[in-house]
């Protein structure tokens, strides 16, 4: 259970901090070049709304990761988690950074999201005997087909978004191989199912929102 070492309160703390930087915090990469990219105002609004639901993706992502992470009992998984979410952080700065330079806002929903994923995380820490790390596999793939979709939904215009999408989506398969090579287990159908209907509303509000 969460930090054996910490007592439950300080672990709790923890993780509502770490929620609130992942939510909150609008840090950005150091040492990217300037945005040298005119868009129309349809083609910034569209950006921003396919960026905005990637940033809101990555503050998922490391919901999800220490959720997981406050609940294995493995040592091995437990640190390979932190370090994913180190870079899922570093995901996250890159979508402040395109996000602030299209004059876009992130989704007021994030801490929602952010509890609901932490929650989900939570649920793979605990059946962790039977799936290993199946759960966090089958999110890398379908967060790898989201990257693709957005590439594609981009206007054409924007490279500067599709660079930082492609330069993400290199680490989400990362990821996914980092995991099958640690050990991960084929989660049921109806879990898989339920992932990708969920995201799908998800990314729907988001949208908008
Ligand atoms: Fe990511
Ligand atoms: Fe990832």
């Amino acid at each position: 259970m969460i930090n054996q070492k910490k007592p439950l309160i300080d672990s709790f703390l923890s993780e509502i901090q770490y929620a609130l930087g992942a939510i909150y915090d609008n840090s950005v990469p150091k040492g990217i070049n300037k945005d040298d990219i005119e868009l129309n105002n349809e083609q910034a609004v569209k950006s921003t709304r396919i960026m905005r639901i990637n940033h809101m993706g990555e503050v998922c992502a490391q919901a999800l990761y220490r959720g997981q992470a406050a609940f294995t009992k493995d040592k091995k998984t437990k640190d390979q988690l932190y370090k994913m979410c180190d870079e899922e952080n570093e995901h996250l700065k890159l979508c402040n950074l395109r996000l602030s330079e299209l004059n876009g806002k992130k989704s007021i929903l994030n801490p929602l999201w952010y509890a609901a994923s932490f929650s989900l995380g939570a649920i793979a820490g605990l059946k962790e005997g039977k799936w290993k790390l199946g759960f966090i596999e089958e999110t890398e793939k379908q967060v790898k087909n989201h990257l693709e979709e957005s590439i594609t939904s981009l206007p054409k215009e924007d490279s500067r978004s599709k660079l930082f999408l492609e330069e993400i989506a290199k680490d989400e398969e990362k990821h996914r191989n980092t995991v099958k090579e640690i050990g991960s287990t084929e989660i049921p159908e109806l879990v898989k199912n339920t992932m990708n209907t969920l995201s799908k509303v998800m990314k729907n509000i988001t949208y908008h929102v």
